[in-house]
């Protein structure tokens, strides 16, 4: 049944946002294309007209947050009349399911239809919505309209979906396959950031590594060196690599393209060849190990930060024991664990699971306490050294430290006298903790 239409105008909308930063990035985009049409961005869901919850699906613990979160809106539901959407990665992945489970939900949207989100706000319509067809190429939105967070750093996304089917991972069933932005776009959008004044750019992508410009094929290590061209922006990040995928010639450009941090985030999930195997993933724990050495040899201070699985179906005391062995063997600046899932649609949730949760768990903390000791002695060593840091405002916890980070993406709180935000700062390192450098600014470097 129609509803009379409505117009966005002076609507408030507020965004909730579970998972990763290409989730961030969408939400940006979303409050983009919602100013756009006339919608005034609210940071209180009380005062708001429209609820947009961005969702999660790559683990068990990301839905039930969001159903959590879905109980509290369920109640706020009865109390005012609102809109509200699900977006994201769960809508994508039961799309009518959710929307006859969860009855005050309004849409449903998947990650390929958020151009057009205003328009069905605007429809008012009765009937609840399920829009969560895929698109074959990538779904440009005007990057104007992007309602960035931060006025520093900022992300684009190249590309979206996968086509590796991990064996645990459901991302190739809300993402779909693997669809690449124009370089000229990425390029056009990187050249405004400039302007704007940001001083770093993160790539964002499923597998960033095999973009290939749909136009003219040009690779990612082309668009590394493209983006290096462009003048104002001063640091270039990109997520999330795949070890199989990672070339010499994408190492070469890292190292080649003066801006490229010599920092990289290359998830190797286990240290065990058979475990790796079993997930699908391309590579032995050689390869890997051989890849890290290569980056090593060309990028002698290159960072390196990884995920881990504790626990995969069938995974043995000697499995686990290897990925432990590759920790200490990479020492990583950094890693990412999570305890093994099952995921809807994938090979490895049809297979019994015989490590149990507690198993799993005892796994995970043995992982996260041997990463601890590693990274707090890491840390140490910076003690005395001098790092270029970009400040990206107050510390979150102690509000009179600036906070930033450094070129291998570390938290670097340090001491200023003066506001240093938005700036790069020299930071002289007085002490290390397991997750964050601590400091004094000796030096503002513009
Ligand atoms: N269970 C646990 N962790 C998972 N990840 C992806 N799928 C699962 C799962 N089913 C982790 C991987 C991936 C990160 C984004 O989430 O480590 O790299
Ligand atoms: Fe999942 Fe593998 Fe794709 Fe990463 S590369 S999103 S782990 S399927």
């Amino acid at each position: 049944m129609e509803k009379s239409a409505r117009t966005m105008k002076n609507l408030k909308f507020y965004i909730h946002t579970f998972g990763c930063q290409m989730n961030e990035n969408d939400s940006e985009r979303i409050a983009g294309i919602l100013s756009t049409a006339g919608g005034k961005i609210s940071n209180s869901l009380e005062e708001s007209d429209i609820i947009i919850v961005n969702t999660c699906a790559v683990r068990q613990k990301s839905e039930e947050k969001l159903y959590s979160y879905l109980g509290r809106l369920a109640t706020f539901k009865k109390k005012k009349k609102t809109t509200i959407g699900v977006v994201g990665c769960v809508a994508q992945l039961y799309g009518s399911e959710l929307l006859e489970k969860k009855p005050f939900i309004d849409f449903v949207l998947g990650p390929d239809n958020y151009n057009q989100i205003s328009e069905i706000i605007q429809s008012n319509n009765e009937e609840k919505l399920n829009s969560t067809s895929w698109s074959r190429g990538y779904n440009e939105i005007p990057h104007e309209m992007t309602f960035r967070k931060s006025n520093i750093s900022a992300y684009v996304t190249i590309m979206e979906g996968c086509n590796n089917f991990c064996s645990y991972c459901v991302v190739p069933f809300t993402r779909g396959r693997e669809k690449c932005r124009l370089m000229q776009k990425i390029i056009q959008e990187i050249q405004c950031l400039a302007n704007k004044g940001y001083k770093e750019i993160q790539f964002l992508g499923q597998n960033v590594n095999s973009y290939k410009d749909p136009d003219t094929g040009k690779d990612f290590s082309t668009l590394l060196k493209e983006a290096n061209r462009v003048e104002g922006i001063e640091w270039i990040r990109f997520v999330t690599s795949n070890p199989k995928s990672f070339t010499k010639n994408i190492a070469a450009a890292m190292k080649e393209a003066q801006k490229v941090c010599h920092q990289l985030h290359l998830p190797v999930q286990s240290g065990s060849s058979s475990v790796l195997k079993r997930m699908n993933r391309g590579y032995t724990r050689e390869d890997y190990l051989e890849k890290i050495n290569f980056l090593r040899d060309l990028m002698p201070n290159i960072s390196f930060s990884t995920d881990i699985i504790a626990g995969f179906p069938g995974e043995t005391e000697e499995e686990f024991q290897e990925t432990l062995s590759i920790l200490e063997e990479v020492r990583f600046n950094n890693i990412f664990s999570f305890r093994y899932s099952p995921r809807p649609l994938t090979i490895a949730c049809q297979e019994k699971d015989t490590v149990f949760f507690e198993e799993k768990k005892r796994r995970l903390i043995e992982i996260q306490d041997l990463q601890k000791k590693i990274q707090l002695e890491l840390n140490e060593s910076f003690i005395g050294r001098v790092l270029k840091v970009l400040c990206s405002g107050k510390s979150k916890k102690t509000s009179h430290l600036l906070s930033g980070r450094n070129e291998g993406h570390q938290v670097v709180n340090f001491k200023s006298k003066n506001d240093v935000t938005g700036c790069f700062v020299d930071v002289r390192i007085t002490s290390g903790g397991p997750y964050s450098l601590h400091g004094e600014a000796i030096n503002q470097l513009d």
